[in-house]
């Protein structure tokens, strides 16, 4: 597993590491596999930087290569509520890019039957070949996604449930009122999450330090989703020392 595991000193040298990543696959004209969470706030921030640093014809022919899926959204929230995943998408990539709206696609938080938009979302993955590069922040409680313990390693994109411990982890957004975080969630599941061809773990800081080592460390198990990713061949972990604390690396 250490051959897969690159630990840099802080949270913006992985970011600079991880943009480089994605602007590779960009290059490559990928499809992209795209995450939400404060972790990827400074990646999205490096990865601007290196765009907008390129001379704007170079820019504007990579940009127009840009396809990608988001892993999640809030059941009931929309782009017009600031703490919809689709807002920070607009804040932290569309905005400041300058994409096209369909270039990023996410699951619709509004649709009025969100089983049935889980299954449309799973089949335009698909219909795009599947994801080449997927981008994954780790969940306190060792969720990707939003896929909660306990998840087996083949459970499908849907619409579920959020455990107490997500909806405290994730309060912040909703004015720090963990009962203001919606109830339900539509995901990618670990079925398409490890279908991607390439998948890049990101994960910062000393409070995840816990789940870290459970998730690499520990045999795979439905208590730890995030263990999953130990089977996939093209797995990278990109993590700051804060957060390798427990891995007992030399
Ligand atoms: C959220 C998202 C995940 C994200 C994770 C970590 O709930 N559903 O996709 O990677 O939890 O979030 P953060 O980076 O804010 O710690």
């Amino acid at each position: 597993m250490q051959e897969r595991l690159q630990v840099e000193a802080d949270a913006d040298a992985v970011a600079a590491v991880v943009a480089e990543h994605l602007q590779q696959a960009l290059q490559n004209r990928q499809v992209l596999g795209l995450a939400t969470g404060r972790t990827m706030e400074p990646v999205y921030a490096a990865w601007c930087n290196q765009l907008l640093a390129l001379p704007a014809v170079e820019r504007a022919r990579r940009l127009a290569c840009w396809r990608s899926f988001n892993l999640d959204e809030y059941v009931g929230l929309g782009a017009s509520d600031p703490a919809s995943f689709e807002a920070f998408m607009h804040r932290h990539l569309i905005a400041p890019l300058g994409l096209a709206r369909h270039q990023v696609q996410l699951p619709d938080g509004l649709a009025a039957d969100p089983q049935q938009e889980a299954q449309r979302y799973a089949m335009a993955v698909a219909a795009a070949g599947g994801i080449d590069l997927q981008l994954l922040g780790l969940g306190s409680n060792g969720h990707i996604g939003f896929n909660e313990p306990p998840c087996g390693s083949d459970a499908p994109c849907r619409c579920l449930l959020l455990s107490e411990a997500t909806r405290q982890q994730n309060a912040d957004a909703f004015g720090g009122d963990p009962a203001a975080v919606p109830q339900q969630a539509i995901t990618l599941g670990t079925r398409e999450i490890l279908s991607a061809r390439q998948l890049l773990l990101v994960v910062t800081g000393g409070s995840k330090a816990e789940i870290l080592r459970r998730t690499v460390l520990m045999a795979p198990q439905e208590a730890v989703p995030a263990s999953w990713l130990q089977q996939h061949p093209g797995l990278r972990i990109v993590a700051d020392q804060a957060a390798a604390a427990r891995l007992n690396l030399r």
